[in-house]
């Protein structure tokens, strides 16, 4: 009741926004609590008008927020930290995806902030694993529980976006498939904050273990389509200045490329996560 933020829902099931916060390294405890809280509970949260935020402060930010990690492959751009995702240099990230889970212990959460936005498009989706669970059919879920994945980052890039130039190809496995990881993780994570299963699925799963190449895609194919049901996703219309968190534990999310050549860049920090622990610990 007396939550120093205001937060009005954004999607039925995923997705909020919290108005009146100024996101910043000053950003009080109980503020901070709020908004942590606010995070586990909705999954995405949008924040309007941080404008301020240079990538410093957007930096500083993430370390009153977590402990910022560099990606493993991708080079800062302009900072220690920061993700630049550049359309113009093939960064589209175009399909669904839980941030960077090619490495053990992922990132928790990611705090993007939009840095040019087309006219129009180039709208990001996220969806709420934790509501895609609980949609299984209960022997479905009873086989999720029981199956671990390899994810990789090493997957083909051409196959995501066959209308990619081959200058922006190239750069993409010049700087993703520089070094190839690979790490194993549950297919449900068992949320370490919320308790809630959730699905862990996303465009790095390489296999599913113990099934073939066929098995394994047609098993992802039918867990993933319940992660994608729209009514599990919530829509975000950027505008210049606008931050968004979101968890990436119970989380995936993509984004839209029908912007042509029109310029779309969004610089992302990352927070430093737990190894996911299934349902048998
Ligand atoms: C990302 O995948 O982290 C970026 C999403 C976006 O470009 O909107």
């Amino acid at each position: 009741p007396d939550s120093p933020i205001e937060i009005a829902a954004v999607g039925g099931r995923i997705g909020a926004e919290v108005r009146d916060v100024r996101l910043g390294a000053d950003l009080d405890d109980a503020t901070l609590a709020a908004v942590r809280a606010a995070l586990v509970r909705h999954k995405v949260l949008f924040f309007r008008g941080q404008g301020h935020l240079d990538d410093a402060g957007h930096e500083a930010f993430g370390k009153r927020f977590g402990t910022p990690v560099a990606h493993p492959t991708v080079p800062s751009r302009g900072g220690d930290f920061l993700f630049e995702l550049d359309s113009q240099l093939g960064g589209r990230a175009n399909n669904w995806h839980t941030d960077v889970t090619f490495v053990e212990a992922y990132p928790f959460a990611s705090i993007l902030r939009a840095v040019t936005i087309p006219p129009a498009g180039g709208d990001t989706v996220w969806a709420n694993t934790a509501a895609a669970y609980q949609n299984l059919p209960e022997d479905l879920r009873a086989l999720a529980d029981r199956l671990r994945a390899v994810h990789t980052n090493a997957y083909d890039y051409a196959a995501v976006r066959p209308e990619a130039s081959e200058r922006e190809l190239a750069i993409h496995r010049h700087v993703f498939a520089s070094t190839v990881y690979e790490a194993e993780h549950p297919v449900v994570r068992v949320h370490p904050e919320s308790g809630e299963r959730t699905l862990l699925l996303g465009a790095f799963v390489k296999r599913i273990i113990g099934l073939t190449t066929t098995e394994s895609q047609r098993i992802y194919d039918i867990l993933q389509s319940y992660v994608t049901r729209l009514e599990n996703t919530v829509r975000w219309r950027w505008t210049q200045g606008d931050v968004v968190i979101w968890d990436n534990r119970a989380t995936q999310h993509y984004a839209i490329d029908d912007y042509g050549d029109q310029h779309r860049v969004v610089r992302r920090v990352t927070l430093d996560g737990q190894v996911a622990v299934g349902v048998d610990g």
